[in-house]
């Protein structure tokens, strides 16, 4: 893209990802030019990015007064397709996420894909659309950015022997099921390493969040199930790897950071200065490294998750959504953390699969999952 400033939309911008987006912005201001931003609520945060970032573009999914704005307010679908935005950062948790990314996809533009849950719930119609419209999926998952960043210069998924996601574990890791029974919502929202929005941090607590992972790597990169690991690392320093077919690992290390990956995704193919709040690793100072495996007994979601991905179909739109539905009810103090993956597996095993599903039948199955979290709320409990 050379000098020509890159132009973007920001969705999510007041939350953890989009602020981040926004340091980036504000650390090369002659280097991008921010043409929409969208959030829920015209809370205080957005109407000072408003004012700081003075966009064309507008858009609030709730409530908000646009009245002193000269901005135009649109749908979030019109931001995300139109003409005079290059890159769609793509930040909001949950199925909201899904029909701006197709939207941006279908009108080719490049998509800085933060929100897990769209190749979760619709990962192949969302690889076709890019596919057919030649639009780049950027991936700003720490991880996923991993990966990317260890497959640069390498000749094809031919050559990949293993992909392998590293997972920090979680505040839980080394607690007992008895003890986790008692976990409250403040527990669960102090994740040790990352500081991240409500949803994707009690996620991250269950698990939930890596299987969420394992099916992203799986669609970006179109590496079959089997053969994606993940390991269990505490220090979050190695962010993934890796493994070649002639037994080569490469990984991709740096000190905890998001704007790192997002800097990546927006600045791809050229690495500029590092973020500010990026400390350099000093690796004799650092201690050791740790790796282990995953203890599926205790987090059964990432088990739930891994199995909903190898059945296909519209298991993982139902495995996301009820899981949605299950964050909410713990966040609200109506089940126990341990009820979450009870009434997920409750969901489950009590789907209707529609094969090669089209949106609409995601979109079905997704609304019938949410209905019968609610329903089976008891069953979980009991
Ligand atoms: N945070 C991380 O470090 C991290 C890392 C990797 C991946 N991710 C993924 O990135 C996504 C965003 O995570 P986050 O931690 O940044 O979330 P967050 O801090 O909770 O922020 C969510 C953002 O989305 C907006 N939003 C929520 N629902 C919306 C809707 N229906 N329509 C329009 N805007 C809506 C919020 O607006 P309001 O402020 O108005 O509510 C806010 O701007 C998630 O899918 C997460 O899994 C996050």
């Amino acid at each position: 893209m050379g000098d020509v400033a890159r132009r973007l939309a920001v969705l999510g911008s007041t939350g953890s990802i989009g602020t981040q987006t926004l340091s980036v912005v504000r650390a090369y201001p002659d280097r991008f030019q921010v043409v929409g931003i969208g959030a829920r609520r015209g809370s205080d945060t957005f109407l000072a990015q408003v004012q700081e970032f003075q966009p064309a573009l507008v858009s609030l999914s709730g409530p908000g007064d646009f009245w002193d704005m000269t901005a135009q307010p649109v749908s979030l679908e019109e931001m995300a397709s139109h003409p005079d935005v290059d890159v769609v950062v793509v930040a909001i948790p949950g199925l909201a996420a899904l029909a701006p990314t197709l939207a941006a996809l279908r009108a080719g533009k490049a998509v800085a894909l933060a929100s897990k849950e769209v190749l979760v719930v619709a990962g192949r119609l969302a690889m076709e659309e890019a596919a057919r419209t030649g639009a780049p999926i950027l991936p700003v998952d720490s991880e996923h950015n991993a990966l990317w960043q260890c497959l640069v210069g390498e000749r094809g998924r031919d050559e990949v022997a293993r992909l392998i996601l590293t997972a920090s574990g979680g505040p839980f890791r080394d607690w007992t099921l008895e003890e986790m029974a008692a976990v409250t919502p403040a527990q669960a929202l102090a994740h040790p390493t990352w500081r991240m929005g409500p949803k994707v941090t009690v996620d991250s607590a269950t698990l939930m969040n890596k299987g969420f992972e394992v099916m992203e790597a799986h669609w970006l990169y179109g590496v079959l199930y089997e053969r994606i690991g993940v390991v269990v690392h505490p220090q979050s320093i190695v962010h993934s790897l890796v493994e070649f077919a002639d037994g080569t690992l490469k990984a991709q290390l740096s000190n905890p950071s998001m704007t790192l990956p997002i800097q990546y995704a927006l600045t791809y193919p050229e690495r500029w200065e590092r973020p500010m709040s990026l400390r350099s690793l000093d690796l004799a100072a650092m201690g050791p490294l740790t790796f282990e495996a995953v203890d599926e007994e205790k987090f059964r979601c990432f088990r739930l998750a891994r199995r909903a991905a190898e059945s296909g179909d519209t298991y993982p739109a139902v495995l996301s959504a009820a899981d949605e539905e299950a964050v909410a009810l713990f966040l609200a103090r109506r089940i126990p953390f341990l009820a979450i993956p009870s009434l997920i597996e409750e969901v489950l095993s009590r789907h209707t699969p529609v094969t090669s599903p089209s949106l609409d039948d995601l979109l079905e199955a997704d609304a019938w999952a949410r209905r019968h979290a609610h329903q089976y709320m008891g069953v979980a409990l009991s």
